[in-house]
């Protein structure tokens, strides 16, 4: 049972940075897998743009080529192969010149959709948006999509919408973050506002605290240079994890529509405060089969951490006295992110005290294996005392819904349909992550002006020994990584 696919309308999708590493792996596998959906229609078009000089074949070749690598259902279907690189064009681009920009006003039809993605080192964003408007290439309904680093602090984060801003209207400016574009973390809304079981549970009266996991058994290797200049805070928690976050603890939005969804995620980062910095923990991984992080960045002196956990309050009615616990790293366990909601105990125990009893946890799992796994108390089977034990109403996306359920689209396939599509629900707003640099900065700063150094940990562990006192120290644990 999958739901019924909707073609959207014509359009020509421009991909800056069509050579990419992006492009190869993300943008263009998940187009083919639309494509082969149906959602795409006929008149669709793709123009890869880069400086590459290049032909529209070679282009096509390359193209196919990645297909092969990362959709592999392409190399199954070779009609589909070509039915999808008939549509795909390319023009040698200059960002930073002229050249090109003409031929790419030729290109573009006015009567379908426009897109303009920004596959690009942020640095282009700029000359890319100046040209376009220019080069008067993009009409007024025109959509440009930009990726992650969305500035590296608050101030380049301001000067990058100012620059956005003078070429492109808000409504006109998607910015990907693609963990919205996960099916769970879609479903995390749904199972908050779809039904009547949770939201009245949803809050500081009975919910003990929330556990963000974001756990990635990868290190930093073939991406040092960039990473050792971000870490764990600016690379996932400063976006991604304070996505989640506020996914989970915002206010019933009036609608699911943008404005009414980023207003309610902007006044949860406002609400945010600043944690202690003995509420944070950072590290960095150590050699095993595998470099150890300082290793893999070649800086044998970086204080960037791999890992981050941290201890969050939401200073607001609904969530007085309920931490949000956060915490991600690289070269852990194993490869799983969830968001887990720990219920508190009920308030009086009618069984004896060893009957036992256990609080309710409702995990969502984002990956992988996407599902909904909510523990309740029963009683032990068998005759004799009354025994609780707990066991999982366990949904796992593939055992409800049939096998093909279990074959979630990429979220880029989401994002990329919504952005044709004109829906901003799943894109952040400009505002929205101003206020995640503003909140992140002053952390950031606090513990480079003390100097501070990362705790080594295990590679293939949950992480520092710090982070379990973290939790240990409010008398809780974190769940089992893998
Ligand atoms: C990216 C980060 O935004 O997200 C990477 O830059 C990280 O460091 C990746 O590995 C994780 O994404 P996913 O979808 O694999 O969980």
């Amino acid at each position: 049972m999958v739901s019924r696919v909707i073609p959207v309308d014509p359009f020509d999708l421009v991909i800056f940075g069509g050579t990419g590493d992006l492009a190869r792996r993300k943008i263009l596998p998940a187009l083919y897998r639309r494509f082969c959906d149906e959602q795409m229609p006929r008149e669709a078009r793709i123009i890869g743009a880069a400086r590459t000089e290049q032909s529209p074949q070679e282009y096509r070749d390359w193209v196919a080529e990645a297909l092969k690598e990362f959709a592999p259902r392409s190399a199954a279907d070779p009609d589909g192969m070509a039915g999808f690189l008939d549509r795909v064009d390319y023009l040698p681009v200059d960002a930073k010149g002229e050249g090109g920009w003409s031929d790419l006003k030729s290109k573009m039809r006015d009567d379908v959709v426009q897109a303009f993605y920004f596959s690009v080192a942020p640095a282009l964003f700029g000359d890319l948006a100046e040209r376009l408007h220019h080069h008067g290439i993009a009409h007024e309904g025109a959509r440009i999509v930009v990726e992650k680093p969305f500035g590296r602090d608050l101030g380049t984060a301001r000067s990058l919408n100012a620059t956005l801003a003078e070429h492109f209207d808000e409504s006109q400016i998607y910015r990907i973050d693609h963990y919205l574009g996960k099916e769970t973390v879609q479903n995390l809304m749904a199972v908050r506002f779809g039904n009547v079981l949770f939201e009245p549970l949803w809050n500081a009266q009975y919910v003990d605290h929330v556990q963000i996991t974001v756990a990635e058994s990868v290190g930093v290797g073939g991406r040092g240079s960039y990473y050792d200049k971000s870490g764990a805070m600016r690379d996932m928690v400063q976006n991604h994890l304070m996505q989640l976050l506020c996914l989970t603890a915002m206010e019933p939005p009036s609608r699911f529509e943008p404005d009414a969804v980023r207003d309610e995620k902007l006044k949860v980062i406002r609400a945010l405060q600043s944690p202690p910095l003995k509420d944070i923990v950072r590290g960095q991984y150590k050699a095993g089969d595998n470099p150890s992080y300082l290793d893999d960045v070649e800086e044998p002196d970086s204080r960037t951490e791999s890992f981050i956990a941290m201890k969050l309050h939401i200073a607001n009615w609904r969530w007085n006295g309920t931490p949000f616990y956060l915490r991600t790293g690289k070269r852990l366990k194993t490869r799983k992110s969830e968001i887990v909601v720990h219920f508190k105990e009920p308030p009086h125990s009618i069984f004896d005290e060893d009957a036992g009893s256990r609080p309710n946890i409702l995990s969502i799992r984002l990956q992988p294996d996407e599902g909904i796994d909510l523990s309740v108390t029963i009683k032990e089977p068998g005759p004799g005392g009354m025994r609780l034990i707990d066991v999982p109403l366990d949904m796992s996306f593939a055992d409800a819904l049939g096998p093909e359920a279990a074959d979630v689209p990429d979220a880029y396939e989401r994002l990329i349909m919504d952005v044709i599509r004109g829906n901003q629900t799943l894109f952040m707003r400009g505002d929205e992550v101003e206020a995640a640099w503003a909140w992140t900065d002053p952390l950031i700063e606090a513990w480079t002006e003390r100097g501070d150094r990362p705790v080594p940990y295990e590679p293939g562990s949950a992480g520092p020994e710090d982070s379990a006192i973290l939790m240990h120290r409010d008398s809780r644990r974190w769940r089992e990584v893998g």
